[in-house]
């Protein structure tokens, strides 16, 4: 094994033919943690309201959208899918000079659709240094977190996988969103992330994962405020340890050679078109096998191969197998050139654990990597598939994320020995 970080984690995490049967998951259904945070209601909340762009933007990123029942149970979904919809993320922020908001650290409350005010700022203290920047920035700065043992109560030692991905679709909502708040954005990695899990009063159950700037720079020299914050009882009696994801986690901190995205997307929707493709996004169950024409696929990829910028570029490779584009001939493409040709169809599904989306789509993607720094690309992993999502969505048509596929039986297929990072799914 090399010694770039995560490798060895990713390789004890693949699951094959014989492992996912040998290994049955067997779910404690009575300790299943909470997939909503609520801070205390002594804590200043800000509803959020259509009259504040900011608070539009705040909603884009991860609001509930869709609430679906059944016999003794709700289940709210969110502007970002997540896998097994156990949503392993939190998103915070802090605002400075923005209308809608005191300046202050939050928290995205999702559950009451509020900003909860962790603590409020003076103009020469905020997180900055903890992005290495010594100038106070106007305007916002998110940071997306994991409380991972949300999914790794259902996933186990592959959960961290999960994490990151969700993570990912999150900076996703941030890509899609930013674009109708009319703001440019960038993401961090190269971020003091145990200072961050410091100051945030996380113990072993949450940490930091990436953050976004929305903001410019102003005059003047800013701190991190003396005071830190305070978590109480954040996972309500249900953690339970995994010494391979706390490992893998610390491991994944430190990043090295990184080369920087500077170049910003250029989105051309209709903004309004755009915003109802953000509210409507959802993962499609089952395909009706009807084709996609060329034309739609040509769009997705248009917008999937936009720059994604951020301090930390790893390298994606994207196969298409194409099971039924009119226009195209089947088989496996990469960068639009056909590598093998041929009906793949019942082959895609079987990869994908033998999931019907894998088949019966129009198109299966499979994205691999073969970069350093794990937990930077596995998040650009989410943002592709969050892009692949809300194009399709834009377009009319339909997208699954795919998490479980046969690791190594993927390399094969595609002969590519790479890190096989997420599937995705989109068709009729
Ligand atoms: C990383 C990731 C992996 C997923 N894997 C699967 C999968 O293997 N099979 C599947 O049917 N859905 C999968 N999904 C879709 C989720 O089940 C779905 O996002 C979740 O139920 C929430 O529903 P929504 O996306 O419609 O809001 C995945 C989603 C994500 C983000």
């Amino acid at each position: 094994m090399n010694n770039c970080s995560g490798h060895e984690y990713h390789e004890a995490t693949k699951h094959s033919w014989l492992s996912v049967r040998q290994y049955p998951n067997r779910l404690d259904w009575d300790n299943q943690p909470a997939s909503l945070k609520f801070y205390p209601s002594t804590y200043p909340h800000t509803p959020l309201t259509k009259a504040f762009p900011a608070h539009n933007l705040i909603y884009h990123i991860g609001g509930i959208t869709a609430k679906k029942s059944y016999p003794g149970v709700e289940y709210y979904l969110r502007t970002n899918p997540s896998a097994g919809a156990l949503y392993p993320n939190e998103v915070y922020f802090q605002a400075r000079g923005v209308d809608g908001f005191e300046d202050g650290i939050y928290h995205f409350e999702v559950g009451s659709s509020s900003a909860v005010l962790l603590q409020p700022l003076n103009p020469n203290e905020g997180l900055e240094p903890f992005l290495k920047l010594r100038h106070p920035m106007r305007g916002l700065l998110f940071f997306i977190s994991s409380p991972w043992y949300r999914s790794a109560w259902k996933y186990k030692n592959r959960a961290y996988r999960y994490c990151l991905l969700d993570a990912g679709h999150l900076l996703g909502t941030i890509d899609a969103g930013s674009y109708l708040y009319d703001h440019a954005y960038r993401i961090a990695y190269n971020i003091d992330l145990e200072g961050l899990n410091h100051f945030f009063g996380f113990g072993r159950e949450e940490f930091f994962l990436s953050a976004a700037i929305l903001a410019v720079p102003e005059e003047g020299e800013v701190e991190i405020p003396k005071q830190t914050l305070v978590q109480s009882d954040p996972t309500g009696g249900v953690f339970e340890p995994n010494p391979l994801i706390e490992r893998t986690y610390q491991e994944t901190i430190p990043l090295q050679g990184c080369h920087a995205e500077p170049r910003f997307r250029k989105f051309m929707f209709h903004k309004s078109a755009w915003e109802e493709a953000i509210l409507k996004r959802r993962s499609i169950r089952e395909f009706s096998k009807q084709p996609i024409t060329k034309a739609q696929f040509e769009a997705v990829m248009e917008i999937v191969n936009q720059p994604i910028p951020s301090d930390c570029d790893e390298p994606i490779t994207i196969y298409a197998v194409i099971n039924r584009v009119i226009g195209m001939p089947l088989g496996i493409y990469k960068d639009g050139t056909l590598l093998k040709s041929g009906d793949f169809s019942q082959k895609a599904g079987y990869l994908c654990l033998e999931q019907r989306l894998g088949s019966e789509s129009a198109v299966t993607f499979f994205l691999l990597s073969n970069g350093c720094n794990y937990r930077a690309l596995y998040q650009k992993a989410g943002i592709i598939g969050h892009r692949i999502y809300l194009a399709s969505e834009y377009l009319g048509i339909g997208c699954s994320g795919i998490g479980a596929y046969y690791d190594n039986e993927v390399c094969e297929f595609l002969d590519d020995p790479h890190m096989v990072l997420y599937a995705l799914a989109i068709g009729q």
